[in-house]
């Protein structure tokens, strides 16, 4: 069977939520400056979106996390190849994650970032596979939950290919 991708989120829905979502954390943080933090690098094209789409002051940054493979990502300890530039403290800071699937990342990065004392800290994933998660994680805003599938396109990859899709799709076929 060939790789082939059908779409399960189409651009316009995405753009439609993530519209409501940037009003919906402008509405709870009130007037102060936003500070995305956007988790490289599926998070990317929703980081774009978001910050267009939160009215008033909005700063940007990024942090990498370094991936652990199977067996030691129980050890669960986040480590960042990348961190922020920007202080955070007393700043509300927004994570910005493509997907929530374990949860053990989340769960571990908002662990980390609060010891640096922000004012707040939310979590705002593009997607959502509840069904996955073996971590419980506090996510504060989903663009969508979808199934225990494996998705690409909107940021994220297989095999560093199909991040630049606008929609989010289900990939079949692909040999692991
Ligand atoms: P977790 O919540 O700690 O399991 O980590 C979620 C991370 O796994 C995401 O940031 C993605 O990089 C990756 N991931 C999980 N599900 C998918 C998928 O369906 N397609 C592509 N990457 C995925
Ligand atoms: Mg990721």
């Amino acid at each position: 069977m060939s790789e082939s991708t059908t779409v399960l989120i189409s651009e316009e829905d995405l753009q439609k939520r993530i519209a409501e979502i940037g009003q919906q954390i402008r509405a709870d943080i009130g007037d102060a400056p936003v500070v995305l933090l956007c988790v490289l690098k599926g998070a990317f094209p929703f980081l774009a979106d978001l910050s267009r789409a939160i009215p008033g002051e909005v700063l940007v940054d990024f942090v990498q996390i370094s991936s652990y493979d199977g067996e030691k990502s129980s050890t669960g300890v986040v480590k960042l190849k990348k961190d922020h530039d920007i202080n955070i403290e007393g700043k509300h800071v927004v994570i910005v994650e493509d997907i929530i699937d374990t949860g053990l990342t989340i769960t571990h990065l908002r662990e980390l970032l609060m010891t640096r004392k922000p004012a707040s800290l939310r979590v705002a994933a593009a997607l959502n596979k509840f069904e996955a998660r073996t971590h419980p994680a506090q996510v504060e805003y989903i663009g969508f939950d979808i199934p225990n599938k494996f998705v690409v396109g909107y940021g994220l990859d297989y095999k560093e290919r199909y991040r630049q899709l606008p929609f989010v799709a289900v990939l079949e076929g692909a040999t692991e």
